[in-house]
């Protein structure tokens, strides 16, 4: 007898039907980008992310917490949950997770991790075991415009991936099978080779010429304190526990030679330096090819040139995933009060509804927890990296989440001179083809709607949330001066969102500062609190982000628009609104 039932078991293991498909609807996913090379064998290793299944009103009831805690005129603002209250929010049961981890005990994994949250089983596993378990085939991609000095290459399923059917109604999903990573948004690098722009002479202000003669005409440290307004802040002056950070993903290094010609050149009261790091880091390849570490040199110049003193933290992630970089953050003890992402993707890019409401509830967990996160709002106007396939627009990803801080891109009105400021053309923005309008910004999105000139409606969703939520400089006309190539640094000028996100998100590090110091609690997720004080705003009411003047986009109005959110940051007045 007991023969028997084991031989049957055995066969309902192997058999296909046994297997329940998860993300149905993405057979699989293809992009231009990504080349088909071998399949993976059982000596390559996958690291993969089984995603436990919540209940939809649990995570409902997560969502309400959030806003509560993070809506200024509630009684509870500020009183952020911890993981064990998050975890009684959204209620798995335990016997959920232990019933998942006997059946993932059963195949060979080197290494078997639960969160804390008790939603999310890491595992390595070699790729033939992974092929069994997630009944699919694996093969290696590379990327096609990774640098050749630093080839790149990621296991992915190239046929639908399953479960066991014992675990089909307890998994959400499998994270980093099937999305393929995107190089995060490379900023557009102006190599030294290249002359910096005409310095304008005369009609130039000064803070132009503020990092040395390699940088005449670019924006500067001086340029942005010049036009936002916040304090220097110094050690004495940082709250106890303030921190900051940066997410960086595949190749995205730093190293201090960098960090202190940056600061010597602008003449910076504060040297910049990075006071953790999460995940490694390899300096050596800061002095490796044109655009090493470029990224996040840029991020990291560029919070600490704005908030001074208040320590640094830089999450490296291998994998290039943003999934896994906010599972680290959530899993931490700790986290820094306010985070910066210069990464992203169209929402049509993300395989799955599944995946992104998935991501969701990793961002809410942050938030509830009273974390900031920032996300640069994308460079490619309101067309995303799809351009205009489908002649639709392609909201992004996650910067249209409800539950992220979106932060798009500005030059000055006029060249080389600090004042008004007026939309980038190429400024991610627009509305979600995935997310419902929130409850904070629905006045200030059906404001725009009722006064602004609309492009025709077959190229956006009327009920979507729209992004972004706040801009800052992207330094189209003017780029930002940075310095890189490891030893004996060069200086370059770089431009996108990617170097905005970081600037705002300096800017609420030292409005965390001020809370922190009064003994209040940090700003956690900040857009209610932006949308019921978007007068503390410099707002940009000129410009479009139409993504070169081609085709139609968004165009800047007074209050809220989806091309420069809010406005840009005016410090003073936003301290006056805390
Ligand atoms: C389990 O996987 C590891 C890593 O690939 C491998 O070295 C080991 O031989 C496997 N064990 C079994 C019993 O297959
Ligand atoms: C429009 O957005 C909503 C979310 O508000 C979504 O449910 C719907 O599918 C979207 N429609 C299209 C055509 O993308
Ligand atoms: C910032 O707001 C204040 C009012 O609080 C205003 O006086 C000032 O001009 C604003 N700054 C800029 C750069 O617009």
């Amino acid at each position: 007898m007991k023969f028997t039932i084991a031989a049957l078991s055995t066969l309902a293991v192997a058999s296909a039907s046994s297997f329940v498909q998860k993300e149905q609807g993405v057979d699989v996913f293809a992009s231009p980008n990504w080349e088909k090379t071998a399949r993976a064998t059982a000596a390559d290793m996958v690291d993969v992310k089984v995603v436990l299944k919540h209940d939809a009103a649990r995570v409902s009831l997560l969502e309400e917490k959030l806003m509560e805690v993070s809506d200024p005129r509630s009684p509870v603002y500020g009183q952020h949950l911890s993981i064990e209250e998050i975890k009684d929010v959204l209620s798995l049961s335990p016997h959920s997770t232990y019933k998942v981890e006997n059946v993932l005990k059963g195949y060979n994994t080197t290494s078997f991790e639960t969160n804390k949250y008790g939603d999310i089983i890491s595992l390595s596993m070699n790729a033939a075991e992974a092929e069994k378990l997630f009944n699919t085939e694996l093969y290696h991609h590379s990327h096609k415009d990774a640098p050749s000095n630093m080839p790149t290459s990621v296991i992915r399923a190239t046929k639908p991936y399953h479960v066991p059917s014992s675990i089909a109604d307890e998994v959400a999903i499998v994270e980093n099978l099937l999305r393929f990573p995107r190089l995060e948004f490379v900023p557009t690098a102006i190599p030294e080779r290249y002359a910096p722009p005409a310095f304008a002479g005369l009609e130039a202000d000064d803070e132009f010429s503020s990092c040395g003669t390699k940088c005449t005409g670019y924006t500067t440290p001086a340029v942005l304190q010049s036009r936002y307004g916040y304090p220097t802040v110094n050690p004495e002056d940082v709250a106890s526990g303030n921190r900051m950070a940066v997410a960086e993903f595949q190749f995205q290094y730093y190293d201090d030679p960098d960090l202190e010609a940056f600061s010597d050149a602008c003449g910076l009261e504060n040297t910049v330096e990075v006071d953790s790091t999460v995940g490694g880091n390899k300096p050596a390849k800061c002095s490796i090819g044109i655009q090493a570490c470029v990224e996040s040199l840029l991020d990291i110049e560029y919070i600490k040139a704005v908030a001074g003193a208040i320590p640094l933290e830089v999450y490296y992630s291998g994998t290039f995933s943003l999934y896994d970089w906010a599972v680290q953050v959530n899993d931490d003890s700790n986290p820094a009060q306010v985070q910066s992402v210069s990464y992203g993707n169209d929402e049509i890019q993300q395989t799955s509804d599944d995946y992104m409401f998935t991501t969701n509830t990793e961002f809410m967990k942050a938030g509830a927890r009273g974390v900031t996160i920032f996300f640069a709002s994308g460079d490619q106007g309101v067309w995303g990296r799809s351009g205009t396939t489908g002649n639709v627009f392609h909201p992004d990803f996650p910067a249209a989440s409800p539950y992220v801080t979106a932060v798009g891109g500005t030059d000055f009105s006029t060249k080389s001179v600090i004042g008004e400021e007026t939309s980038w053309d190429a400024s991610g923005g627009g509305f979600s083809n995935t997310f419902d309008i929130p409850s904070y910004q629905s006045d200030a999105v059906a404001t725009y709607k009722s006064t602004a000139e609309l492009p025709d409606a077959k190229y956006y969703n009327d009920t979507g949330r729209g992004y972004p939520d706040v801009s800052a400089l992207g330094g189209q006309v003017n780029p930002y001066c940075i310095a890189f190539g490891g030893k004996g640094s060069k200086f370059s000028g770089v431009a996108g969102t990617s170097a905005a996100a970081p600037v705002v998100a300096g800017v609420f590090a030292i409005l965390n500062n001020v809370r922190l110091s009064n003994g209040d609690a940090a700003l956690g997720f900040v857009n209610p609190w932006i949308y019921q004080n978007a007068d503390a705003f410099n707002d940009v009411t000129t410009g479009t982000n139409n993504a070169g003047g081609r085709q139609p986009g968004f165009d800047a109005a007074e209050g809220w628009d989806p091309a420069t959110g809010v406005g840009t940051p005016n410090y003073s007045s936003m301290e006056k609104a805390l």
